[in-house]
């Protein structure tokens, strides 16, 4: 059975357009039951109506106390009967009351490499700092942002030449494969969480890995066809 995903997203929603992709071709076992969206007018949910994915506009700021706002949105989730949440570009913090209602099933990504530059601004934090070596990371979503533990991670350089763009568009590149791959290895129930490490589970056959170069690195390796 494919993996029931409700998507939260806030912007573009290109990462939730790898999803519809893969699952398309079949790389990817998931049925986005769901994508819901704070933002009238944002990417995410014309892409969501071009892909025949059900979709819910939740503008935030008509529902200022937070944890009502989240009321609504673990409602219609359950309704969907989603079982894992990915965050892909949501811009919001979530309230302990949704996170009790998905407990280990909710999913993040962050454009930097975690614990360095959390918050609004990882890549052009890490730009700013001047560090040699920078990425994205998915993760487990706790009270905390940008904190709960690591699934997989992806590095990349910071070339002399790069500026937010092109170092963000990079990483960017990157996201949409480290984001599938951490999804199928839920839909495959491969992930363990035992207190903040996260263990990949073997297959029964080891899969193809796909090798890494020197312009990114994703640990744990990614499996084809990924
Ligand atoms: C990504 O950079 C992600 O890391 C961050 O928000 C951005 C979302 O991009 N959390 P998109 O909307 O999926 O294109």
């Amino acid at each position: 059975m494919p993996l029931r995903i409700g998507i939260l997203a806030s912007g573009s929603g290109s990462n939730a357009q790898r999803f519809f992709d893969l699952r398309r071709t079949g790389a990817l076992t998931i049925d986005p039951v769901l994508l819901i969206c704070n933002r009238p007018g944002a990417g995410a949910l014309e892409r969501a109506e071009q892909a025949g994915v059900p979709s819910l506009m939740l503008d935030h700021t008509k529902e200022t106390e937070r944890e009502r706002y989240d009321r609504s949105l673990v409602a219609a989730l359950k309704e969907a009967r989603a079982e894992l949440i990915v965050m892909a570009g949501y811009m919001r913090l979530v309230t302990p009351f949704f996170l009790d209602s998905f407990s280990g099933r909710v999913i993040n990504i962050h454009p930097a490499l975690l614990p360095s530059f959390p918050g609004m601004r990882g890549a052009a934090d890490a730009l700013e700092y001047g560090v040699r070596l920078t990425g994205c990371t998915v993760h487990f979503v706790d009270e905390i942002m940008d904190h709960g533990p690591v699934i997989i991670q992806a590095a990349v350089p910071v070339n002399a030449d790069d500026d937010r763009d092109t170092l963000q568009a990079r990483i960017h590149a990157l996201e949409h494969r480290i984001y599938p791959q951490a999804v199928q290895w839920f839909a495959e129930k491969r992930v363990k969480i035992e207190g903040r490490q996260v263990r990949i589970l073997p297959t029964a056959t080891p899969r193809r890995t796909v090798a890494s170069d020197g312009s990114w690195l994703v640990w744990p390796p990614l499996e084809e066809p990924f």
